[in-house]
């Protein structure tokens, strides 16, 4: 069976990710920063069957990398499939007052987290013979900017995607950006909030690991209309 690794898997993208992953009949390979990441992560999906849990600082150079080095080793399931949901940072502070540390933060926690995960990772399913994927999740925050820092952190993610569907569109890995136009929290939060459920997304996930034509695009998704029938399209043009 193949093993999705996913990367901000205790978040509210990172476990819609595992449930896609599961509900795809794949089996998951969670980084978390410690054993309490691991178990709010448990709490939300429910479930530990198909699930293994890695410890890793993912803000780290050598973090996600160590993990490659752990598969490479046998000590950990090899993976074909990579899903980058790292961030979530989302601060107030107006554009005018943003600090050059505290916009380094947000770089950091936003984007450097899911460049890290790129990098680890691409070498280790670029030389594997069969099909692989590797699936970016960005906002619509860049696009709108209502919010400086979590607004500008999602630019470079965007563009991050250009240059991976272009550089990954002749190759056996499937790169995908899912762009998310909408809020999605855990069930339950999402409750209270009315905002997108992480088990409703995680369909965006199961229904693209189904689909191998699917491939350097962007998907979007904004209302539970976008949930099964995808709205993708390539983001380059050649
Ligand atoms: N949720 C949405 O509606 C939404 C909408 C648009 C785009 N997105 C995209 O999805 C990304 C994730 O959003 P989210 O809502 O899932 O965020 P989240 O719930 O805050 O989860 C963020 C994930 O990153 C990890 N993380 C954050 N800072 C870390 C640090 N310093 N060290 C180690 N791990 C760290 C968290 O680990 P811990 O659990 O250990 O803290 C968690 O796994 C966003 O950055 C954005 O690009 C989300």
């Amino acid at each position: 069976m193949e093993t999705v690794l996913v990367v901000g898997a205790t978040g509210n993208i990172g476990v819609a990710a595992i449930l896609g992953a599961l509900r795809a009949k794949r089996n998951v390979l969670a980084i978390v920063r410690n054993q309490v990441s691991a178990d709010k992560l448990f709490q939300h999906v429910r479930s530990k069957d198909g699930i293994t849990i890695v410890e890793a600082d993912i803000m780290a150079e050598e973090g996600v990398q160590g993990v490659v080095e752990q598969v490479r080793a046998g000590k950990l399931p090899t993976f074909q499939h990579v899903y980058a949901a790292a961030g979530g940072a989302y601060g107030v502070t107006p554009l005018r007052d943003l600090s050059t540390s505290e916009l380094r933060k947000f770089m950091s926690i936003n984007f450097e987290s899911n460049f890290l995960a790129y990098s680890a990772t691409i070498p280790y399913l670029l030389e594997q013979s069969s099909s692989t994927s590797f699936t970016l999740c960005t906002g619509s925050q860049g696009d709108i900017g209502a919010r400086a820092a979590p607004a500008i952190t999602q630019g470079p993610l965007y563009s991050m995607a250009n240059v991976a569907c272009r550089d990954n569109e002749n190759t056996n890995v499937r790169f995908n950006e899912v762009y998310l136009a909408t809020r999605v929290e855990v069930d339950s939060v999402a409750e209270k909030t009315g905002a997108m459920k992480t088990s409703d997304f995680a369909n965006v996930y199961n229904e693209l690991l189904s689909r191998p034509d699917i491939k350097s695009s962007r998907i979007t998704v904004a209302t539970k209309n976008d949930l099964k029938d995808l709205k993708y399209k390539k983001k380059i043009d050649h």
